[in-house]
């Protein structure tokens, strides 16, 4: 059974990436995966300082994210688009969990092993000038980011009050990159 990391990078109480990524979600485990839905909120981490590494070595909440990472076989991210790029707050983690001191070979936690990115955003673009970004930076750690994407423009209209969405091709779209990533794992799985 794949296991999928799945998480929205948003720490917003009603996060529309958070939505969004429940649905993917939800795509993963119709394909049979096995999903952790994290909440980064639940993981505070320090802004990355090189001192503070060197002379604390890494914190807590990193070293838990990093047995988390390492437990999963794929990812499922859905980001916010600020100011037409990724937030900070995603960034930050992964910079930390980029890290020597987490263990194991260079990037071991991400290397290798799918992710879809997808982004949620009230406004019409639906976050799809930030993707690409995403996408060079994932890459840069070694993920295999599949091709297709997902942004969700007017999300603040595109949900029901149960988490479904309104227009049923949108969901098929959004669980169709849960299902690639769960069939991918597989598949690379078995190579
Ligand atoms: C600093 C900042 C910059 C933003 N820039 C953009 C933007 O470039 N494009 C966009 O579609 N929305 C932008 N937004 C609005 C976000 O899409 C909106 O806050 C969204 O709800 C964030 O996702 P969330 O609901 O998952 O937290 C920005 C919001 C903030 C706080």
């Amino acid at each position: 059974m794949p296991k999928i990391l799945a998480f929205a990078a948003s720490t917003r109480r009603d996060s529309w990436n958070r939505k969004l990524i429940r649905v993917a979600a939800q795509g993963a485990q119709d394909a049979g995966a096995d999903v952790t839905l994290l909440e980064l909120i639940e993981y505070p981490v320090p802004i990355y300082n090189a001192d503070d590494e060197k002379e604390h070595g890494l914190p807590g909440n990193v070293a838990k994210l990093a047995e988390i990472f390492r437990a999963h076989e794929g990812f499922l991210i859905s980001s916010p688009e600020y100011n037409n790029g990724y937030p900070g707050l995603l960034k930050n983690m992964l910079d930390w969990l980029s890290r020597p001191g987490v263990g194991g070979p260079p990037l071991s936690l991400f290397a290798n092993k799918p992710c879809a990115i997808m982004a949620a955003s009230p406004g019409k673009f639906g976050g799809v000038r930030m993707l690409p970004q995403l996408r060079q930076y994932l890459n840069v750690l070694q993920m295999l980011v599949i091709p297709q994407v997902y942004g969700l423009a007017l999300a603040d209209q595109a949900f029901n009050e149960d988490g479904t969405m309104k227009d049923p091709k949108a969901d098929t779209a959004v669980k169709a990159l849960g299902e690639r990533v769960a069939k991918l794992v597989v598949k690379l799985a078995a190579s």
